[in-house]
């Protein structure tokens, strides 16, 4: 199988949409809420390419469009760069701090946008990375809300969360830095979404690592059979080395 991308044919490998191919072939094609741990979405439109010939003639989202024999695609035309023009601007007036958005929006030439600029005081532009992995991890303690420029990702009701179970997921995927964890004490805190979670104590060195609910929630996922003590990652590594070298010796 052959696709055509900016004028070059190369071979399908292994990829199943036009974005990989174009990742592998080092053809740059902007992404916003693309993950490559998470199943494709197309939400935010700015990896839009051309399809010339060999499917649907004209604009599609290159991280959704699959790849079949024949394909021809122009990943920047001066209608792909119109449309995430267009784009840009949208996402600086939804994220009108994001410094990774501004910093997208002046590569592709905007500095300004003519839409109404968000109410929100955060960074959040709306991708929904955050509620897709947050749903993946079977957590599903955050979702959308509310329409226009008042649209945010939050807890059901816009109240503090009992459903996060601590895992930062959603901070390791936000493009923008938005979703903030902190520790204070022994306790974790989830700021965007009001959660409040107790630490895990190791039960060999003692020091505090992970969120208690993670282990009630790993366990409620892997079934009843599934025990596992609180070791921090350090400890099982010391725990696994001194096995392996049959000197165990647990403390
Ligand atoms: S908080 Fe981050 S990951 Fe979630 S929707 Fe906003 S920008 Fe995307
Ligand atoms: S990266 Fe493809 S639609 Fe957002």
């Amino acid at each position: 199988m052959n696709l055509t991308i900016d004028g070059k044919t190369v071979p399908v490998i292994d990829e199943t949409t036009v974005l990989e191919v174009a990742q592998r072939e080092g053809i740059w094609i902007p992404t916003f809420c693309h993950h490559p741990g998470l199943p494709p979405y197309g939400a935010c439109r700015l990896c839009v390419v051309e399809v010339k010939a060999g499917g649907r003639p004209g604009l599609a989202a290159s991280c959704t469009l699959p790849v079949v024999n024949g394909l021809v695609i122009e990943t920047n035309s001066p209608r792909v760069r119109r449309s995430r023009r267009i784009l840009l601007q949208l996402l600086l007036a939804v994220a009108p701090g994001s410094a990774v958005v501004k910093e997208l929006a002046e590569k592709m030439g905007v500095n300004t946008t003519p839409f109404e600029i968000n109410e929100q005081e955060n960074n959040c532009a709306l991708c929904g990375l955050c509620v897709r992995v947050c749903n993946q991890v079977g957590a599903h303690a955050i979702g959308f809300a509310f329409r226009g420029t008042r649209r945010k990702v939050t807890p059901p009701f816009d109240k503090p969360t009992a459903d996060c179970v601590g895992c930062r997921a959603c901070a390791s995927v936000c493009p923008t830095g938005d979703v903030q964890f902190t520790q204070k004490g022994d306790r974790l805190f989830g700021e965007n979404w009001g959660a409040d979670l107790s630490l895990a104590r190791c039960s060999s060195c003692g020091r505090l690592f992970t969120a208690d609910r993670l282990f009630d929630h790993v366990r409620t996922r892997l079934g009843p059979d599934y025990s596992e003590e609180k070791i921090c990652p350090t400890c099982r590594r010391r725990i696994t080395a001194k096995t392996m070298a049959g000197v165990y010796q647990y403390k």
